[in-house]
């Protein structure tokens, strides 16, 4: 059985704040955990079909490179209306061109992230089906660790809710602020960090993980 085993392990992202919870998620295990970024690793074109394909190609490409096990998140909002995208496509629906890079060709979709943009997208798009249309969705986490000899182990986590419209506070990141938890009054935007990670789908997926490696 795989057990992840006191030591180096490199967190394939380049995001800042993924690397920062995760971090805060490993510490107590004696894990040392060491960004991408830190080893200047590439970032890979995410073209997995799914959530666990996306977080399996990051950590595999991060292991392979550095000679160490490497974890990865992909994560992003699912909208039942809308046949669950953004899905995967959650980060590219906040640029100004979110076309894939099939559609777009090599290195054409650039620019800053807009959240306050995506957010606009999805409740034009629910606006689109009309009053009725459910405003039902989830935020799915999928984790990837990869060791150097390939082997490999996949979670996933999930939380449930619904679409707000307006959105609501500055405290998550994302699509936090149009995103309320089934059962809470507040949306991911309004809760305090402490609270939003004691029930979102990346804690879910760690509490897998956990369970199972450590
Ligand atoms: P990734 O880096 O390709 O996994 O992109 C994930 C995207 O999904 C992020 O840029 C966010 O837009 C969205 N997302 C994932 N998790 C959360 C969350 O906890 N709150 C809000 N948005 C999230």
């Amino acid at each position: 059985m795989n057990r992840l085993l006191p030591g180096k392990l490199v967190i394939a992202s380049h995001n800042e704040g993924k690397v920062r919870e995760i971090r805060a998620l490993l510490g107590p295990y004696g894990i040392e955990p060491v960004s991408a970024a830190e080893l200047d690793l590439p970032e890979p074109d995410e073209i997995g079909v799914d959530f666990i394909e996306n977080a399996d190609l990051k950590a595999r490409q991060a292991a392979d490179l550095s000679g160490l096990p490497a974890l990865a998140d992909d994560s992003g909002l699912c909208v039942e209306a809308l046949g669950n995208r953004p899905g995967i496509f959650s980060a590219r629906w906040a640029l100004a061109d979110p076309r894939v890079p099939a559609e777009a060709g090599p290195g054409e979709v650039q620019g800053e992230r807009d959240f306050g943009l995506a957010m606009r997208r999805v409740q034009e798009q629910l606006e689109k089906l009309g009053p009725d249309a459910s405003r039902n969705a989830h935020f799915v986490c999928a984790l990837a660790i990869v060791w150097p000899d390939g082997r490999a182990e996949w979670f996933e986590g999930r939380v449930d809710g619904t679409l707000v419209w307006p959105p609501r506070g500055d405290k998550g990141f994302g699509y936090d602020p149009m995103f309320q938890p089934a059962g809470r009054d507040q949306t991911f935007g309004e809760m305090e960090p402490d609270e939003k990670h004691s029930i979102s789908h990346r804690a879910d997926a760690f509490a897998k993980l956990v369970e199972r490696l450590l």
